[in-house]
């Protein structure tokens, strides 16, 4: 099965900073993948390369085996793009809008598709106001509408929930995986580690235009997360750790009263007896997950 998305050592320098230093990545249809990285890490030079709307300084990239470069009516026509920033005429209706868009596909005025799309995301009661009477949040969904109209097999959606309400955010993810069913490949780009972590099969790490991880968030969980317990103790301990849970990899912070653990699946009783043991009392214990978040920070030295 050809790739959905594919780059081969994509480069975009610009005359003050090189954006993208040679990203390849093979994105298989059906897949929805998670783009992370830090404030100008690439993410949107690539999805805007890979559009077709920027063009790469060197390397290749492919939608569905169509060259961007070489063939980029193909291309284009296979994809769908929620861009990172509102590009919409405020004077037109949301339901003119997505006329538009299938108007430049070159598809005909399609009003079944266009009431489906605007029921999708819960913008048909707004379909015949004036855009710029939408709020924040129902722009962003106005921009998904007019990226999805047309029914891409690819669908990129550049922070599509950056300043989404909560149930608003959630209701988005269950239609991405909607989507999915239906055989759509996804590409977002998220600051929102919970949402990649919810929704993504995998996730790339970019950093400084590199790709530094790439794989399944389990893996990363597990690959760079942490479990650890942590207790709060009643009292400073105002000596040194006792020897034994020194071994086990505790350490105590400065306060005197923080104690945090690595835990190993095996070894939580030995740890707890040895903390009860301690003459302060345990006054709180809570153990912490790995997190996306967690990984992100460690991967990305903890810029972002
Ligand atoms: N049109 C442009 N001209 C010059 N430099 C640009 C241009 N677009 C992006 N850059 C630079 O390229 C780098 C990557 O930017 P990009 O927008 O791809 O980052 P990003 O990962 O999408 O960040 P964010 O999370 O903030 O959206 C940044 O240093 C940015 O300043
Ligand atoms: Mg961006």
């Amino acid at each position: 099965m050809p790739a959905a998305v594919e780059t081969e050592e994509l480069t975009k320098r610009y005359p003050k900073v090189e954006a993208l230093r040679g990203v390849s990545l093979r994105i298989e249809q059906g897949e929805i993948f998670a783009l992370l990285g830090p404030n100008g890490a690439g993410k949107t030079t690539w999805i805007s390369i890979v559009c077709g709307l920027t063009r790469a300084s060197s390397g290749h990239a492919r939608v569905l085996e169509h060259d961007v470069a070489r063939a980029p009516l193909d291309a284009r026509r296979q994809l769908g793009l929620v861009p990172q920033e509102i590009n919409f005429d405020p004077f037109f209706t949301p339901r003119e809008v997505l006329r538009f868009q299938l108007g430049y596909y070159g598809l005909p005025p399609d009003e079944a598709r266009i009431d489906e799309v605007l029921f999708a995301l819960t913008l048909a009661d707004k379909a015949d106001v004036n855009a710029r009477e939408l709020s924040g949040g129902m722009k962003r969904r106005l921009l998904i509408a007019k990226a999805l109209v047309h029914r891409p097999r690819v669908v990129f959606l550049d922070e599509p929930t950056a300043g989404v309400d909560v149930t608003l955010r959630r209701e988005l993810w269950a239609y991405v995986r909607t989507l999915r069913a239906g055989g759509t490949t996804i590409v977002l780009t998220t600051h929102y580690l919970e949402e990649a972590e919810e929704l993504a099969d995998r996730v790339a790490v970019i950093d400084h235009g590199r790709l530094i991880s790439l794989d399944r968030p389990s893996a990363l969980l597990a690959s760079h997360g942490r479990r650890q317990v942590l207790f709060t103790l009643g009292a400073p301990i105002d000596r040194a750790l006792p020897e034994k849970l020194a071994a086990l990899g505790v350490t105590v912070d400065a306060s005197g009263t923080q104690l945090t653990c690595p835990l190993r699946a095996s070894d939580l009783s030995t740890v707890l007896a040895e903390v009860a043991a301690l003459p302060a009392p345990i006054v709180d214990m809570r153990t912490e997950q790995p997190s996306l978040e967690q990984v992100f920070l460690t991967l990305t030295g903890g810029r972002a």
